[in-house]
């Protein structure tokens, strides 16, 4: 069987904040390599660099040290220009304080990644409003964000980082605001990009959540603390199934009863049929 290839790999990268006696090494010395899908859930305490390091992996922000390779590129040597491109066509970013746009719609905001691609705008719209479908947003699609309750617009984040079918998916606390239901439809989501082959970086305080994920990474003061692959076998047949059973809501966000439909890996999703 060939090697995996990495999709990220990190040579002791530092990111330091301050200067002088104020500097602090916000990322100090992270050494990580990440294959082509995995999934990964990133825990740690409160200011241990996670939002840095997704930062930096999502090509929004610079290392100050060290070495970060992009599907084998090194990002130092990428333009402007080539950064932009990628994470338009590569990375979805769900960030941990949403970063919608006030003065623009719900499906505006969705649509957004999609300028970038040279798409005409009814197709944007378009694009846009199958991706709030299954996040059970169609209703409000023509709010404004402030309209939103916190779980919609979590979900809302969401659905703008899945629009343009990233490969690599960074989610930072993306079910922070989210009840445990919700959570799990959100990671239901999550779960069904992995089982495509998309590779993603999650940061959770949410222990449970790690179910999901298929390696567990702790962080502590800027570092890598602890790195753990989870053996599929470790979760029950039983747990699995429940686990990643979708739980659909209504457009409300509150959970529709549930159906009994076994999805088949090589089955399209409907989002995918559409598009
Ligand atoms: N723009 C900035 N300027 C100065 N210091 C910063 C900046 N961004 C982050 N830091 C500092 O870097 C450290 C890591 O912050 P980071 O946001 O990555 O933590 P985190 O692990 O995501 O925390 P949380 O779980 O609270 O979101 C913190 O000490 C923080 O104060
Ligand atoms: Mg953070």
């Amino acid at each position: 069987m060939p090697a995996k290839k990495p999709v990220i790999e990190l040579n002791g990268l530092v990111k330091k904040y301050g200067i002088g006696d104020a500097e602090h090494r916000a990322l100090d010395g992270v050494d990580l390599r990440i294959d082509a899908g995995e999934f990964v859930a990133i825990m740690g305490p409160s200011g241990c660099g996670k939002t840095t390091l997704l930062n930096v992996l999502g090509l929004l922000d610079r290392a100050d040290d060290g070495e970060y390779h992009l599907d084998g590129d090194d990002v130092e040597r990428f333009s402007g220009g080539r950064r932009a491109r990628i994470r338009s066509e590569q990375i979805g970013i769900v960030f941990q304080n949403f970063n919608l746009i006030d003065r623009m719609t719900v499906i505006e905001n969705v649509a957004l990644p999609l300028t970038y691609h040279g798409m005409r705008h009814i197709k944007r719209l378009e694009a846009a409003s199958a991706t709030l479908k299954t996040f059970h947003l169609s209703e409000r699609e023509y709010y404004l964000p402030h309209q939103l309750s916190g779980g919609q617009m979590q979900r809302v984040a969401i659905a703008r980082a899945l629009v343009n079918k990233p490969s690599l998916i960074l989610a930072d606390e993306p079910t922070g605001n989210l009840d445990s239901r919700s959570s799990h439809v959100i990671m239901e989501e999550l779960a069904e990009l992995h089982r495509r082959g998309n590779t993603i970086l999650m940061v959770t305080h949410n222990p449970n959540l790690t179910s999901y994920a298929s390696r567990v990474i702790n962080m502590l003061d800027g570092r890598v603390a602890s790195d753990k692959k989870i053996r599929v076998a470790a979760v029950s047949e039983e747990q699995t199934i429940v686990l990643r059973t979708p739980k659909k809501t209504t457009a409300s966000g509150e959970l529709a009863p549930k159906k009994a439909t076994k999805k088949k890996r090589s089955k399209k999703t409907a989002k995918e049929k559409k598009s």
